[in-house]
Protein backbone atom coordinates (compact mmCIF):
# COMPACT_ATOMS: atom_id res chain seq x y z
CA UNK A 1 0.00 0.00 0.00
CA UNK A 2 1.21 3.19 -0.97
CA UNK A 3 2.71 5.59 1.99
CA UNK A 4 -0.09 8.30 3.50
CA UNK A 5 -2.81 5.81 2.40
CA UNK A 6 -4.90 5.20 5.46
CA UNK A 7 -5.71 1.74 5.03
CA UNK A 8 -9.20 0.95 5.49
CA UNK A 9 -8.97 -1.64 8.35
CA UNK A 10 -7.00 0.69 10.07
CA UNK A 11 -9.67 3.73 9.69
CA UNK A 12 -12.39 1.46 9.90
CA UNK A 13 -10.94 -0.05 13.33
CA UNK A 14 -10.26 3.45 14.82
CA UNK A 15 -13.52 4.24 13.44
CA UNK A 16 -15.08 1.98 16.06
CA UNK A 17 -12.55 2.11 18.61
CA UNK A 18 -12.17 5.66 18.98
CA UNK A 19 -14.50 6.86 16.69
CA UNK A 20 -12.21 8.96 14.22
CA UNK A 21 -14.71 9.44 11.60
CA UNK A 22 -13.54 12.84 9.99
CA UNK A 23 -12.82 12.55 6.60
CA UNK A 24 -13.67 15.72 4.18
CA UNK A 25 -14.74 14.40 0.80
CA UNK A 26 -13.01 16.81 -1.80
CA UNK A 27 -14.83 19.21 -4.07
CA UNK A 28 -14.31 17.00 -7.25
CA UNK A 29 -15.12 13.84 -6.09
CA UNK A 30 -18.50 15.12 -5.48
CA UNK A 31 -19.07 16.96 -7.96
CA UNK A 32 -18.16 13.62 -10.31
CA UNK A 33 -20.23 11.62 -8.96
CA UNK A 34 -23.10 14.21 -8.48
CA UNK A 35 -23.25 15.10 -12.31
CA UNK A 36 -25.20 11.70 -12.52
CA UNK A 37 -27.86 12.41 -10.87
CA UNK A 38 -29.06 15.99 -11.51
CA UNK A 39 -32.62 15.59 -13.11
CA UNK A 40 -33.55 14.11 -9.45
CA UNK A 41 -32.90 17.33 -7.67
CA UNK A 42 -35.57 19.50 -9.34
CA UNK A 43 -38.34 20.66 -6.82
CA UNK A 44 -36.24 19.15 -4.08
CA UNK A 45 -35.31 19.12 -0.65
CA UNK A 46 -31.77 18.39 0.19
CA UNK A 47 -30.43 17.09 3.69
CA UNK A 48 -26.37 16.66 4.31
CA UNK A 49 -27.11 15.58 7.80
CA UNK A 50 -23.28 15.18 8.73
CA UNK A 51 -22.11 18.45 7.02
CA UNK A 52 -20.73 21.81 8.47
CA UNK A 53 -21.80 24.42 6.86
CA UNK A 54 -18.79 26.18 6.75
CA UNK A 55 -16.50 22.79 6.27
CA UNK A 56 -18.55 20.52 3.59
CA UNK A 57 -18.38 20.29 0.31
CA UNK A 58 -21.24 18.82 -0.13
CA UNK A 59 -22.72 21.95 1.42
CA UNK A 60 -20.58 24.04 -1.16
CA UNK A 61 -21.72 22.19 -3.81
CA UNK A 62 -25.45 22.69 -3.49
CA UNK A 63 -25.10 25.87 -2.53
CA UNK A 64 -23.05 26.72 -5.52
CA UNK A 65 -25.62 24.54 -7.86
CA UNK A 66 -29.04 25.43 -5.99
CA UNK A 67 -30.50 27.73 -8.75
CA UNK A 68 -28.86 25.15 -11.59
CA UNK A 69 -30.26 22.19 -9.86
CA UNK A 70 -33.80 23.92 -9.34
CA UNK A 71 -33.62 22.66 -5.43
CA UNK A 72 -36.54 23.82 -3.35
CA UNK A 73 -34.28 23.71 -0.33
CA UNK A 74 -31.25 23.03 1.50
CA UNK A 75 -30.68 21.46 5.09
CA UNK A 76 -27.19 20.66 6.36
CA UNK A 77 -26.44 19.86 10.06
CA UNK A 78 -23.25 20.15 11.72
CA UNK A 79 -22.16 17.75 14.56
CA UNK A 80 -20.71 19.55 17.10
CA UNK A 81 -18.09 17.09 18.14
CA UNK A 82 -16.74 17.70 14.62
CA UNK A 83 -12.96 18.62 15.79
CA UNK A 84 -12.37 20.92 12.93
CA UNK A 85 -15.68 22.62 13.64
CA UNK A 86 -14.71 26.12 13.98
CA UNK A 87 -11.37 25.85 12.04
CA UNK A 88 -12.09 27.39 9.49
CA UNK A 89 -14.75 30.61 8.91
CA UNK A 90 -17.40 29.49 11.02
CA UNK A 91 -20.52 30.03 13.34
CA UNK A 92 -18.47 31.29 16.27
CA UNK A 93 -17.01 34.13 13.52
CA UNK A 94 -20.71 34.97 12.87
CA UNK A 95 -22.58 34.80 15.90
CA UNK A 96 -22.48 37.62 17.95
CA UNK A 97 -24.07 36.20 21.18
CA UNK A 98 -22.55 33.37 23.50
CA UNK A 99 -22.00 30.78 21.67
CA UNK A 100 -23.69 27.40 23.33
CA UNK A 101 -21.28 24.69 23.86
CA UNK A 102 -21.77 21.20 22.73
CA UNK A 103 -24.14 22.68 20.07
CA UNK A 104 -24.48 21.94 16.68
CA UNK A 105 -26.36 24.49 14.02
CA UNK A 106 -27.96 24.33 10.92
CA UNK A 107 -28.22 25.93 7.50
CA UNK A 108 -31.47 26.07 6.08
CA UNK A 109 -32.07 27.94 2.65
CA UNK A 110 -34.84 28.53 0.26
CA UNK A 111 -33.08 31.00 -1.78
CA UNK A 112 -29.36 31.71 -3.09
CA UNK A 113 -29.29 35.07 -4.33
CA UNK A 114 -26.41 35.50 -7.12
CA UNK A 115 -24.78 39.03 -7.46
CA UNK A 116 -24.12 38.62 -10.83
CA UNK A 117 -27.36 36.77 -11.94
CA UNK A 118 -25.92 34.21 -13.63
CA UNK A 119 -24.24 31.32 -11.08
CA UNK A 120 -23.43 31.61 -7.34
CA UNK A 121 -19.61 32.86 -6.54
CA UNK A 122 -17.42 31.91 -3.29
CA UNK A 123 -18.26 35.45 -2.66
CA UNK A 124 -22.32 34.94 -2.67
CA UNK A 125 -21.65 31.53 -0.89
CA UNK A 126 -19.82 33.84 2.14
CA UNK A 127 -21.96 36.29 2.04
CA UNK A 128 -24.67 33.79 2.62
CA UNK A 129 -23.02 31.87 5.48
CA UNK A 130 -22.40 35.28 7.16
CA UNK A 131 -26.35 36.16 7.50
CA UNK A 132 -27.68 35.22 10.31
CA UNK A 133 -31.01 34.40 8.85
CA UNK A 134 -29.86 30.96 7.36
CA UNK A 135 -27.73 29.26 9.78
CA UNK A 136 -29.16 28.64 13.49
CA UNK A 137 -28.12 26.59 16.54
CA UNK A 138 -29.52 23.17 17.18
CA UNK A 139 -30.82 22.59 20.58
CA UNK A 140 -28.75 19.39 20.72
CA UNK A 141 -25.41 18.48 19.71
CA UNK A 142 -26.44 17.65 15.59
CA UNK A 143 -26.70 13.72 16.13
CA UNK A 144 -28.35 12.35 13.35
CA UNK A 145 -30.66 10.34 15.54
CA UNK A 146 -31.31 13.39 17.79
CA UNK A 147 -35.02 14.17 17.43
CA UNK A 148 -34.65 17.77 16.05
CA UNK A 149 -32.64 16.30 13.10
CA UNK A 150 -34.96 13.44 12.93
CA UNK A 151 -37.64 16.12 12.46
CA UNK A 152 -35.14 17.80 9.52
CA UNK A 153 -34.61 14.22 7.57
CA UNK A 154 -38.51 13.98 7.48
CA UNK A 155 -38.45 17.64 5.52
CA UNK A 156 -36.15 16.45 3.08
CA UNK A 157 -36.37 14.24 0.23
CA UNK A 158 -32.76 13.22 -1.06
CA UNK A 159 -29.79 13.06 1.59
CA UNK A 160 -26.69 13.46 0.30
CA UNK A 161 -23.45 13.15 2.84
CA UNK A 162 -20.49 11.01 3.47
CA UNK A 163 -21.61 9.49 6.39
CA UNK A 164 -19.33 8.71 9.92
CA UNK A 165 -18.02 5.11 9.08
CA UNK A 166 -17.63 4.12 12.36
CA UNK A 167 -22.01 4.75 12.03
CA UNK A 168 -22.96 3.28 8.79
CA UNK A 169 -25.36 0.68 9.84
CA UNK A 170 -27.34 3.08 11.80
CA UNK A 171 -26.82 5.21 9.86
CA UNK A 172 -28.49 3.26 6.72
CA UNK A 173 -31.26 1.85 8.76
CA UNK A 174 -32.31 5.18 9.46
CA UNK A 175 -32.63 6.58 5.91
CA UNK A 176 -34.72 3.15 5.41
CA UNK A 177 -36.79 3.65 8.35
CA UNK A 178 -38.28 7.12 7.04
CA UNK A 179 -38.12 6.18 3.49
CA UNK A 180 -35.70 8.29 1.93
CA UNK A 181 -33.54 8.23 -1.29
CA UNK A 182 -30.19 8.95 -0.91
CA UNK A 183 -26.56 9.48 -2.21
CA UNK A 184 -24.05 8.38 0.36
CA UNK A 185 -20.68 7.26 0.56
CA UNK A 186 -19.05 4.51 2.01
CA UNK A 187 -16.65 1.63 1.67
CA UNK A 188 -16.57 -1.88 -0.13
CA UNK A 189 -16.62 -3.09 3.57
CA UNK A 190 -19.76 -1.83 4.16
CA UNK A 191 -21.27 -3.87 1.20
CA UNK A 192 -20.36 -7.05 3.39
CA UNK A 193 -22.29 -6.09 6.55
CA UNK A 194 -25.19 -8.65 7.50
CA UNK A 195 -27.42 -5.42 7.84
CA UNK A 196 -26.77 -3.95 4.71
CA UNK A 197 -26.19 -6.99 2.41
CA UNK A 198 -29.23 -7.93 2.26
CA UNK A 199 -30.59 -4.82 0.87
CA UNK A 200 -28.08 -4.65 -2.10
CA UNK A 201 -29.56 -8.35 -2.89
CA UNK A 202 -33.13 -7.33 -2.12
CA UNK A 203 -32.59 -4.32 -5.08
CA UNK A 204 -33.58 -1.29 -2.41
CA UNK A 205 -30.07 0.29 -2.50
CA UNK A 206 -27.26 -0.68 -5.49
CA UNK A 207 -23.95 1.21 -5.95
CA UNK A 208 -23.57 4.71 -7.47
CA UNK A 209 -21.35 5.59 -10.52
CA UNK A 210 -17.57 5.77 -8.45
CA UNK A 211 -16.77 2.12 -6.72
CA UNK A 212 -13.84 0.97 -4.84
CA UNK A 213 -11.73 4.23 -5.67
CA UNK A 214 -8.79 4.75 -3.25
CA UNK A 215 -9.51 9.07 -2.32
CA UNK A 216 -7.94 11.64 -1.07
CA UNK A 217 -9.82 13.30 2.15
CA UNK A 218 -8.69 16.72 3.91
CA UNK A 219 -8.57 15.25 7.48
CA UNK A 220 -7.78 16.43 10.84
CA UNK A 221 -3.95 17.33 12.34
CA UNK A 222 -4.22 14.73 14.60
CA UNK A 223 -4.69 11.94 12.04
CA UNK A 224 -1.53 9.96 10.55
CA UNK A 225 -0.55 11.06 7.17
CA UNK A 226 2.25 13.49 5.58
CA UNK A 227 0.66 14.69 2.82
CA UNK A 228 -0.41 18.16 2.50
CA UNK A 229 -3.29 20.22 0.31
CA UNK A 230 -2.44 23.04 -1.94
CA UNK A 231 -3.77 25.09 0.90
CA UNK A 232 -1.28 23.44 3.59
CA UNK A 233 -4.44 21.11 5.36
CA UNK A 234 -3.80 17.80 6.24
CA UNK A 235 -4.93 15.31 3.50
CA UNK A 236 -4.94 11.36 2.66
CA UNK A 237 -5.75 8.48 0.78
CA UNK A 238 -8.49 6.38 1.89
CA UNK A 239 -8.83 3.21 -0.04
CA UNK A 240 -12.57 1.50 -1.56
CA UNK A 241 -14.28 4.14 -1.28
CA UNK A 242 -17.73 3.37 -3.18
CA UNK A 243 -21.24 5.64 -3.50
CA UNK A 244 -24.43 3.83 -2.43
CA UNK A 245 -27.77 5.48 -3.52
CA UNK A 246 -31.39 4.39 -4.25
CA UNK A 247 -32.15 6.56 -6.57
CA UNK A 248 -32.36 5.39 -10.59
CA UNK A 249 -29.21 5.91 -12.27
CA UNK A 250 -28.75 4.85 -16.22
CA UNK A 251 -25.47 2.49 -15.13
CA UNK A 252 -27.92 -0.06 -13.48
CA UNK A 253 -29.65 -1.08 -16.34
CA UNK A 254 -26.22 -1.80 -18.80
CA UNK A 255 -26.04 -5.75 -19.65
CA UNK A 256 -22.88 -7.04 -19.46
CA UNK A 257 -21.69 -8.73 -22.52
CA UNK A 258 -21.14 -12.53 -21.77
CA UNK A 259 -19.01 -14.26 -24.53
CA UNK A 260 -17.12 -17.42 -22.44
CA UNK A 261 -18.53 -20.79 -22.62
CA UNK A 262 -18.86 -22.63 -19.43
CA UNK A 263 -16.84 -25.94 -19.16
CA UNK A 264 -16.37 -27.37 -15.33
CA UNK A 265 -12.81 -27.55 -16.16
CA UNK A 266 -12.50 -24.09 -16.30
CA UNK A 267 -15.17 -23.53 -13.92
CA UNK A 268 -14.72 -25.46 -10.82
CA UNK A 269 -17.30 -25.93 -7.99
CA UNK A 270 -16.49 -25.26 -4.51
CA UNK A 271 -15.98 -27.53 -2.08
CA UNK A 272 -18.71 -26.73 0.34
CA UNK A 273 -21.27 -24.51 -1.59
CA UNK A 274 -23.02 -25.65 -4.90
CA UNK A 275 -22.09 -23.15 -7.13
CA UNK A 276 -19.35 -22.88 -9.60
CA UNK A 277 -16.02 -20.30 -9.33
CA UNK A 278 -15.98 -17.24 -11.59
CA UNK A 279 -13.05 -15.31 -10.55
CA UNK A 280 -13.17 -12.69 -13.31
CA UNK A 281 -16.52 -10.62 -13.63
CA UNK A 282 -15.84 -11.07 -17.18
CA UNK A 283 -15.60 -14.34 -17.40
CA UNK A 284 -19.29 -14.88 -16.03
CA UNK A 285 -20.37 -17.95 -18.92
CA UNK A 286 -23.06 -17.62 -21.13
CA UNK A 287 -24.57 -20.45 -20.73
CA UNK A 288 -24.93 -21.11 -17.31
CA UNK A 289 -27.49 -20.75 -15.14
CA UNK A 290 -26.96 -22.26 -12.17
CA UNK A 291 -25.49 -20.65 -8.72
CA UNK A 292 -22.25 -18.82 -9.94
CA UNK A 293 -19.40 -17.33 -6.68
CA UNK A 294 -17.87 -13.77 -8.37
CA UNK A 295 -15.88 -11.21 -6.83
CA UNK A 296 -17.36 -8.31 -4.72
CA UNK A 297 -16.79 -6.10 -7.56
CA UNK A 298 -20.00 -7.62 -9.09
CA UNK A 299 -21.97 -4.95 -7.30
CA UNK A 300 -20.59 -2.39 -9.91
CA UNK A 301 -21.91 -4.34 -12.88
CA UNK A 302 -25.18 -5.32 -11.33
CA UNK A 303 -28.02 -5.21 -13.57
CA UNK A 304 -31.24 -6.69 -11.80
CA UNK A 305 -33.00 -7.48 -14.99
CA UNK A 306 -29.79 -9.44 -16.40
CA UNK A 307 -28.53 -11.11 -12.68
CA UNK A 308 -30.37 -12.13 -9.63
CA UNK A 309 -28.00 -11.74 -5.96
CA UNK A 310 -28.62 -15.18 -3.92
CA UNK A 311 -26.71 -14.63 -1.29
CA UNK A 312 -22.87 -13.99 0.05
CA UNK A 313 -20.19 -16.22 1.47
CA UNK A 314 -19.74 -13.48 4.10
CA UNK A 315 -21.61 -14.49 7.93
CA UNK A 316 -25.28 -13.74 8.15
CA UNK A 317 -25.65 -12.92 4.64
CA UNK A 318 -26.43 -16.72 3.59
CA UNK A 319 -28.67 -19.21 4.79
CA UNK A 320 -26.27 -21.82 7.19
CA UNK A 321 -27.66 -24.85 5.03
CA UNK A 322 -26.06 -23.76 1.84
CA UNK A 323 -22.87 -24.08 3.62
CA UNK A 324 -21.95 -28.09 2.46
CA UNK A 325 -18.88 -28.77 4.80
CA UNK A 326 -16.77 -27.22 7.36
CA UNK A 327 -12.75 -27.62 7.85
CA UNK A 328 -12.12 -27.81 11.41
CA UNK A 329 -10.19 -30.79 10.64
CA UNK A 330 -7.64 -29.56 7.99
CA UNK A 331 -4.43 -28.27 8.93
CA UNK A 332 -2.93 -24.72 7.43
CA UNK A 333 0.41 -24.79 5.89
CA UNK A 334 2.68 -21.91 4.16
CA UNK A 335 3.34 -22.68 0.38
CA UNK A 336 6.96 -23.49 1.96
CA UNK A 337 5.30 -26.38 3.84
CA UNK A 338 5.71 -24.72 7.24
CA UNK A 339 2.37 -24.92 9.23
CA UNK A 340 1.00 -21.65 9.96
CA UNK A 341 -0.63 -22.16 12.83
CA UNK A 342 -4.12 -22.08 11.89
CA UNK A 343 -6.38 -24.77 11.35
CA UNK A 344 -9.18 -25.01 9.09
CA UNK A 345 -12.24 -23.56 11.26
CA UNK A 346 -10.61 -20.17 10.35
CA UNK A 347 -11.93 -20.42 6.79
CA UNK A 348 -15.31 -19.68 8.22
CA UNK A 349 -17.46 -19.45 5.37
CA UNK A 350 -15.32 -18.52 2.52
CA UNK A 351 -16.26 -20.33 -0.76
CA UNK A 352 -13.29 -23.12 -0.59
CA UNK A 353 -11.96 -24.94 -3.67
CA UNK A 354 -9.94 -28.04 -4.04
CA UNK A 355 -6.56 -26.74 -5.02
CA UNK A 356 -3.25 -25.74 -4.44
CA UNK A 357 -2.47 -22.39 -6.78
CA UNK A 358 1.10 -23.02 -5.62
CA UNK A 359 0.75 -19.22 -4.32
CA UNK A 360 -1.25 -18.70 -1.50
CA UNK A 361 -1.64 -20.73 2.21
CA UNK A 362 -3.76 -23.87 1.80
CA UNK A 363 -5.61 -26.77 4.43
CA UNK A 364 -4.37 -30.19 4.58
CA UNK A 365 -6.15 -32.95 6.13
CA UNK A 366 -5.37 -36.19 7.02
CA UNK A 367 -6.01 -37.87 3.52
CA UNK A 368 -3.90 -35.45 2.33
CA UNK A 369 -6.43 -32.91 0.28
CA UNK A 370 -5.64 -29.50 -0.21
CA UNK A 371 -7.88 -26.88 -0.38
CA UNK A 372 -7.55 -22.99 -0.24
CA UNK A 373 -10.19 -20.58 0.28
CA UNK A 374 -11.44 -17.85 -3.02
CA UNK A 375 -11.62 -14.61 -2.04
CA UNK A 376 -14.54 -12.76 -1.11
CA UNK A 377 -17.84 -14.22 -2.81
CA UNK A 378 -21.22 -12.85 -4.17
CA UNK A 379 -23.28 -15.83 -5.27
CA UNK A 380 -25.41 -14.77 -8.34
CA UNK A 381 -27.64 -16.94 -10.94
CA UNK A 382 -28.80 -15.46 -14.61
CA UNK A 383 -31.87 -14.20 -15.25
CA UNK A 384 -33.59 -15.23 -18.08
C1 LIG B 1 -16.64 10.93 7.07
S1 LIG B 1 -16.92 12.54 7.81
C2 LIG B 1 -17.58 13.38 6.44
C3 LIG B 1 -17.88 14.83 6.66
C4 LIG B 1 -18.62 15.47 5.51
N1 LIG B 1 -19.90 14.80 5.29
C5 LIG B 1 -17.78 15.38 4.26
O1 LIG B 1 -18.00 14.49 3.47
O2 LIG B 1 -16.86 16.19 4.11
C6 LIG B 1 -18.30 12.17 8.83
C7 LIG B 1 -18.80 13.35 9.62
O3 LIG B 1 -19.88 12.95 10.45
C8 LIG B 1 -19.76 13.58 11.71
N2 LIG B 1 -20.44 12.74 12.70
C9 LIG B 1 -19.93 11.79 13.53
N3 LIG B 1 -20.89 11.28 14.29
C10 LIG B 1 -22.05 11.91 13.94
C11 LIG B 1 -23.38 11.83 14.40
N4 LIG B 1 -23.72 10.97 15.35
N5 LIG B 1 -24.30 12.64 13.83
C12 LIG B 1 -23.97 13.51 12.85
N6 LIG B 1 -22.71 13.63 12.38
C13 LIG B 1 -21.76 12.84 12.92
C14 LIG B 1 -18.27 13.65 11.96
O4 LIG B 1 -17.98 14.66 12.90
C15 LIG B 1 -17.76 13.96 10.55
O5 LIG B 1 -17.69 15.33 10.35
Amino acid sequence: MANNTVSLNKARGRAKGQKKDEFYTQYEDIQAELNHYEKHFEGKTVLCNCDDPFESNFCKFFLRNFNYLKLKRLICTSYNSSPVAGTQLSFFDIIEDEMHHGRGYVLDVSKVPMANGRGVSDDDIDKLLRTKKWVKELNGDGDFRSEECVELLKQADIVVTNPPFSLFTPYVQQLFKYEKKFIIMGTVNNTHYKEIFPLFKENKMWVGYSFNKTMMFNMPESYDSTMRDSDGRKIGKVPSICWFTNLEIKKRHEKLILYKNYTPEEYPKYDNYDAIDVGILSNIPCDYYGLMGVPDTFLDIYNPEQFEIVASCQTGCHPDEMVLKTYKDYIGYKQNGKKTGRTGSTCGHNAILVKNDGKHDYYKNAEGIIVQSAFSRIFIRRKG
